[in-house]
């Protein structure tokens, strides 16, 4: 198993890329199910949860060819041949639910295996499925898998998304795309990559009215067709690079970041003492003078991000005073808490939020990755360590950050990756 060493205490300094959205690219990918047309995806980061979804799609029938780059320019297309979404892929990744609603409006029946726990919570479906049934298909749940039918196709349905779920938006918007009359999905999730999503559906032929507001309204139509897409430039990844420049006192150019799609994240790191100006196509982020505290709580987008609640902790734990996270949308995203208090970091957790005293400094340590984004916040903390941290099981790091220790020491980070 891999493992990454680093040695902290370097102000980055330079320019990193940030890559393609992961979380716009994985039901980018599953819409190609929805046509027998190709789609062209540009911008696809090459990490592990795509290599995943390709097989996938590989094993539904669908063909999904390299056209450029090593995979960043992706054509998917072909006939659907096995409606099944077999138990040994989804338990990797359970954004593999994400061809349920595609499996289902194209073809009219789905066997797709339930995704199951994972480490940062319960994580159920029911709003997927409640959602799908509304649309006038027939599920039933047996020996972990959801099996799903439709006689004919689905219909429009008036949707109210309990809370606004992520993947259960994406999941009914792609199934009302090809549903017969109109779909309205309200308490929608807003975030960007829904945007991405709707405006490669809409490419291909999709009705879809209210895009960033949270009501979706489809006009159901009979047939897609194919479309070329670019994928927006990763949020979180932009947010966790940001967040390593601040902690180590560096300045670093994000080439492709968006403001707009930060959210609450660009002024909770304001509040904390970091710039972010936009200079062209790019993001500068500089630590102004010292880190001060500053309370968060997790909220669906335009919120705090639930998935950069981990590397702002690692932040939070070198800054003056104290800072609040409140977690409200996994029930157990604080493992990353154990770990950074061996570096010295002082957070204590009550139920739903952490307490974090700022210390002068981490000292660096083994440590041990839980999952994508509690591993990043640890390289963020290693960086700006004294001494050597090794961080074990960096494969959770891989599913998330392209060439993660490559863009690191382009900035003059002290990290390499070795093999145990
Ligand atoms: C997506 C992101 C993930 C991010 C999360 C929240 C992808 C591939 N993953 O995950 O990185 O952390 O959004 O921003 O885009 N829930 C239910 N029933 C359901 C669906 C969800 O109870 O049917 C609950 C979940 O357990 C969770 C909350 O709703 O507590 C939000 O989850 P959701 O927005 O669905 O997250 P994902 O789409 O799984």
């Amino acid at each position: 198993m891999d493992q990454i060493r680093i040695r902290g205490g370097r102000p980055l300094s330079g320019e990193i890329a940030i890559s393609g959205a992961k979380n716009a690219a994985l039901p980018l990918m599953a819409a190609a199910l929805l046509t027998e047309r190709r789609l062209v995806l540009s911008n696809v980061p090459q990490l592990a949860d795509i290599h995943t979804m390709a097989s996938l799609l590989g094993q539904h029938g669908l063909a999904v060819e390299k056209l450029a780059e090593g995979g960043r320019v992706l054509s998917l297309g072909g006939a659907v041949t096995s409606t099944e979404a077999p138990y040994d892929i989804v338990r990797k990744m359970r954004a593999s639910v994400l061809v349920l609603g595609p499996l289902l409006a194209r073809t009219g029946q789905a066997r797709v295996s339930l995704p199951g726990g994972c480490a940062i919570g319960t994580r159920p479906v029911d709003m997927h499925l409640k959602g799908l049934e509304q649309m006038g298909a027939e599920i039933q749940l047996e020996a972990g898998y959801i099996n799903a039918r439709v006689r004919g196709r689905l219909r429009g349905a008036s949707i109210l998304l309990p809370v606004p779920s992520v993947g259960a938006t994406e999941n009914l918007l792609m199934a009302a795309c090809l549903a017969d009359g109109q779909t309205a999905i309200a308490n929608a999730a807003r975030e960007p990559e829904i945007g991405d999503l709707a405006a490669c559906l809409r490419a291909m032929g999709a009705r879809i009215e209210g895009v960033g507001s949270e009501r979706l309204v489809v006009e159901g139509v009979s047939r897609l067709g194919g479309a070329e897409h670019a994928i927006i430039p990763d949020r979180i990844e932009t947010g966790t690079y940001a967040c390593a420049a601040a902690i180590t006192g560096g300045t670093v150019r994000l080439r492709g970041g968006r403001l707009g799609h930060l959210g609450a994240l660009a002024r909770t790191l304001a509040e904390a003492g970091v710039e972010i100006t936009e200079e062209g196509d790019a993001l500068l982020v500089r630590r102004l003078n010292g880190l001060h505290g500053a309370d968060v709580m997790t909220e669906p987008y335009p919120g705090f991000p639930t998935d950069m609640q981990a590397q702002f902790m690692a932040l939070m734990a070198v800054a003056e005073g104290a800072a609040m996270v409140t977690e409200t949308i996994f029930e157990n995203r604080f493992m990353h808490v154990p770990e950074l208090n061996r570096m010295g970091a002082r957070i204590n957790v009550h139920g739903a939020s952490a307490i974090v005293r700022g210390v002068r400094s981490l000292s660096g340590a083994p440590v041990m990755a839980t999952d994508l984004r509690a591993s990043v916040s640890l390289v963020l903390a290693a960086l700006a360590a004294r001494g050597e941290t090794v961080v074990s099981r960096v494969y959770h790091l891989d599913r998330g950050y392209e060439r993660v220790e490559e863009k690191l020491a382009g900035c003059g980070a002290e990290i390499a990756r070795s093999h145990d």
